[in-house]
């Protein structure tokens, strides 16, 4: 069956989530930070994702806002910087502003040139995955953004990917799904998506029962394997 509709992942996948840390690391209020940012933006990532699982195993949901910043405070300490206030807020206040990775805007410009649909499908708060989409200027080539908020649970439990044939009104089938974090495209393969893993550090695939039917660099081709 042909793909109508392209769904993206956010953080991670359009959203470059080391760019917060990067940034401030940059920035010559917060030397603490040259030799650690790398350190703490994959310590700030693990935790974040940790708690999204673990909130939705044991039935305890609260926004992705707050596993952000839980995240964060342990990212913080681990790093020997908790008690930081002004590097945490200035770390929160560069999440809600991270970059688009540069191949982005032309990529999805593609996609809705080939008339295809196109969404985001992410764990963020609909106001976090606002400010994302604003400031990085891809509210025109986005049909939508979906948000888990709408079902209460984090991926990859069915009821978040259920939200892509209740908006668009699309077969499995027909959805090419696309995750720059693995386990997320494994749930979604499982599901019954097609999807294509952004594998931008070459990391091993994950040992779970589904796999990626694409595995990608980068966004670039997304477009040809959409029509192809
Ligand atoms: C998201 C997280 C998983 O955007 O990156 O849903």
């Amino acid at each position: 069956m042909p793909i109508s509709t392209c769904i993206f992942d956010a953080y991670g996948t359009l959203f470059d989530v080391a760019a917060a840390a990067r940034q401030a690391a940059s920035e010559a209020q917060f030397p603490q930070l040259r030799d650690s940012w790398a350190t703490l933006a994959s310590h700030w990532r693990l935790k974040q994702l940790q708690y999204t699982w673990l909130r939705a195993i044991t039935d305890a949901h609260t926004d992705f806002w707050d596993v952000t910043q839980d995240g964060l405070d342990w990212a913080l300490e681990a790093t020997g910087l908790a008690g930081d206030a002004a590097l945490r807020q200035r770390l929160l206040d560069l999440y809600w502003e991270l970059q688009a990775y540069p191949e982005v805007p032309a990529m999805l410009k593609a996609l809705k040139a080939a008339g295809m649909n196109t969404a985001i499908l992410s764990n963020g708060s609909p106001a976090m995955l606002d400010g994302a989409v604003q400031s990085a200027g891809l509210g025109h080539v986005l049909d939508d953004v979906l948000s888990v908020e709408s079902v209460g649970i984090f991926k990859p439990d069915a009821r978040v990917y259920d939200l892509v044939g209740e908006r668009f009104g699309c077969a499995k089938e027909e959805v090419l799904f696309v995750s720059s974090n693995g386990w997320d495209a494994a749930g979604a393969a499982g599901y019954g998506f097609v999807t294509a893993w952004v594998n931008r550090a070459s990391e091993p695939v994950d040992r779970l029962p589904w796999k990626p039917a694409h595995v990608l660099p980068d966004l670039s081709s997304i477009p040809d394997l959409a029509r192809n």
